[in-house]
């Protein structure tokens, strides 16, 4: 079973999140384990401070380095080693599909969810193992971004999805963007679902979804096509 520990100043943002649909299937059927730390239990009583002002002078506050050691080292005390620590941050490493795969095979992973303007570059420095972006612009804190990567990575665990070629038809895990899908009804305010998909020719069935992913990447994301080459 896969665990995964969130240290946050705000972690009930992501209990809600993990706490439903897939996430939570997930957890039920004993496949991860969600354990949540707020930041403010790991600093020092009467005031709980979790920021302070930055060194050198400037705007904005930073995460002061003692609440976030001291959540790790909780975490690090209760059993076996931690595979990885990872910093959601703007200025991180773009996140891929392909991490998402890479990470599935660790056991224990912490996310650390900063706020403010940063935090103390000596938590990068000596706890953080890998620092994700999740795109080119900036959010007021790292909690959507660490959802956004435990989710990625969560659905790949095996016995997550129902079927692993729901994940392997993905968009990204496939070198194309995915194809378009249709259910019932056949016909819905006089928009008809494509004559080739209620066929029942497989071969052409294939054909006509590879000829759709391949529009689609062309005119959406033609970098793909390029970087495939
Ligand atoms: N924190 C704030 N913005 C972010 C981003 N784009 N990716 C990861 N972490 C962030």
């Amino acid at each position: 079973m896969m665990e995964i520990h969130l240290i946050s100043p705000f972690d009930s943002i992501s209990k809600s999140y993990l706490n439903q649909s897939m996430m939570r299937i997930a957890e039920e059927k004993g496949l991860v384990n969600f354990s949540f730390y707020n930041l403010f239990d790991y600093a020092d009583p009467p005031h709980n401070r979790i920021d302070d002002y930055p060194f050198g002078g400037g705007h904005g506050m930073i995460l002061k380095p003692e609440p976030i050691f001291r959540a790790v080292e909780t975490i690090q005390n209760e059993n076996d080693s931690i595979d990885k620590i990872i910093f959601p941050s703007p200025d991180g490493k773009l996140f891929h599909q392909k991490d998402a795969e890479k990470l599935v095979s660790s056991k224990k992973i912490i996310f650390i969810c900063g706020h403010y303007k940063g935090v103390d570059q000596r938590v990068r420095d000596k706890l953080v193992t890998n620092e994700y972006s999740i795109g080119d612009y900036v959010l007021t804190g790292g909690d959507l971004p660490a959802l956004v990567i435990i989710d990625a990575l969560v659905r790949l665990i095996p016995g997550v999805l129902n079927t692993i070629e729901s994940a392997e038809d993905d968009s990204h895990s496939n070198p194309l963007l995915d194809y378009p899908h249709y259910t019932r009804p056949e016909k819905y305010k006089g928009l008809k679902v494509p004559e080739i998909l209620l066929s029942g020719h497989h071969g052409k069935i294939k054909e006509w979804r590879q000829k759709k992913r391949l529009e689609k990447t062309s005119v959406r994301r033609p970098d793909m096509i390029k970087e495939k080459n």
